[in-house]
């Protein structure tokens, strides 16, 4: 058994999470930052930072003892060492080089994005099998990749502009919704008509697997100023009294569901893989878990959404395939704020 502490600061959630044998997990706690962020309508950086500072330590004392773990029976320690953003990074990295220095346990430097991946193994019915294609899908990255064995990507395609979580959130702000946008976008286009408005899909150059959201968002930006919205200053409150926001957040979301679906499903049929997986923030949306599981011809994985979103499990589970094949870093292990999946 093999018993693996996760921790987790890249963005607005710190976390902190004990996972046995890369699937089950023994507890898995967040501190959310979305309240601080939502003021602003974005995630501060800098007040991101503090916050981490401020919740690390009883984040961690918390899943100890929920785990009712001590450190004898723990063995490696597990931290997100990007991408992300770098103030925000550093509160973990230097934390979990202050534990497996001090506890003298190994230390794990993991991908967040390969951390998304990973979310498919925590407590799974079934777990993924290899090749697998990934749809990554968050607030700050749209990856597409492809596995064929732990640790083995490479990377297909990705976003040429926002990335799809992004967008969610622009337009989120554009119909007067708050933040973060994807949950509330959701939430608005269910009594929404998905066809109402005719918002494009970027569908680039046919040799490509990359995707594109900055010309749906601006679409949505004229739709809305058609619709007699001042989108420089109008209050959210004046946005959500005279537009069709349902309908909007309805013909928006279907757009950025099509195209992903669409590669995505073409992927796994192009590259044989036995698993299309899902993950990050966006994959919590069930629209596009549902259109995505009716297009593909293999089986598609996605965590349940609060596994979707970030956490610390999936770096633990992550972690764990690397442990088990040896690997390990330094001390001398840094933050890489822009690292890619591949
Ligand atoms: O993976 P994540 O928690 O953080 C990053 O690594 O970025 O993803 C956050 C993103 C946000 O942009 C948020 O609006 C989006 O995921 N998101 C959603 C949903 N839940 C969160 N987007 C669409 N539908 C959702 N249900
Ligand atoms: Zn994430």
């Amino acid at each position: 058994m093999t018993r693996i502490l996760g921790i987790e600061t890249s963005c607005d959630e710190t976390a902190v999470a004990i996972v046995r044998d890369g699937c089950d997990i023994e507890s898995n706690v967040i501190a959310s930052q979305i309240d601080l962020h939502a003021r602003y309508g974005g995630v501060m950086p800098e007040q991101a930072s503090r916050a981490h500072l401020r919740a690390i330590l009883p984040t961690l004392e918390e899943a100890l003892a929920s785990a009712h773990a001590d450190w004898s029976s723990l063995d490696a320690v597990a931290v997100t060492h990007g991408p992300g953003l770098a103030g925000a990074l550093l509160v973990g990295v230097n934390v979990a080089k202050g534990l497996a220095f001090a506890q003298k346990k190994p230390l794990l430097g993991i991908n967040h994005l390969e951390g998304h991946v990973y979310a498919n193994w925590l407590d799974a019915v079934e777990a993924p099998d290899f090749p697998l294609v990934g749809l990554i899908v968050s607030g700050g990255h749209t990856d597409l990749v492809l596995a064929d064995a732990h640790g083995r990507y490479r990377r297909l395609g990705r976003t040429r502009d926002d990335a799809a979580g992004e967008a969610f959130d622009k337009v989120a702000r554009m119909l007067g919704l708050g933040f973060p946008g994807g949950p509330l976008i959701e939430r608005a286009a269910q009594d929404g008509d998905p066809l109402r408005f005719r918002f494009p899909r970027a569908w680039l150059e046919p040799d490509t697997w990359d995707v594109s959201f900055s010309g749906l968002k601006t679409a949505v930006l004229h739709g809305v100023r058609d619709l007699g919205i001042d989108t420089d200053h109008a209050t959210p409150q004046e946005r959500l009294a005279k537009l069709p926001v349902a309908d909007l957040a309805a013909s928006f979301q279907a757009a950025v569901v099509d195209v992903l679906a669409t590669r995505a499903v073409r992927a796994a049929r192009v590259f044989g893989a036995s698993r299309l997986v899902l993950g990050g923030g966006v994959a919590a949306n069930r629209t596009l878990l549902k259109t995505i599981s009716e297009r593909a011809d293999v089986q598609v994985l996605c965590p349940p959404p609060a596994l979707c979103t970030d956490n610390a499990a999936m770096i633990a589970a992550a972690a764990y395939f690397r442990f088990r094949a040896g690997e390990r870093s330094t001390l001398a292990l840094d933050v890489e704020p822009n690292l890619p999946i591949a």
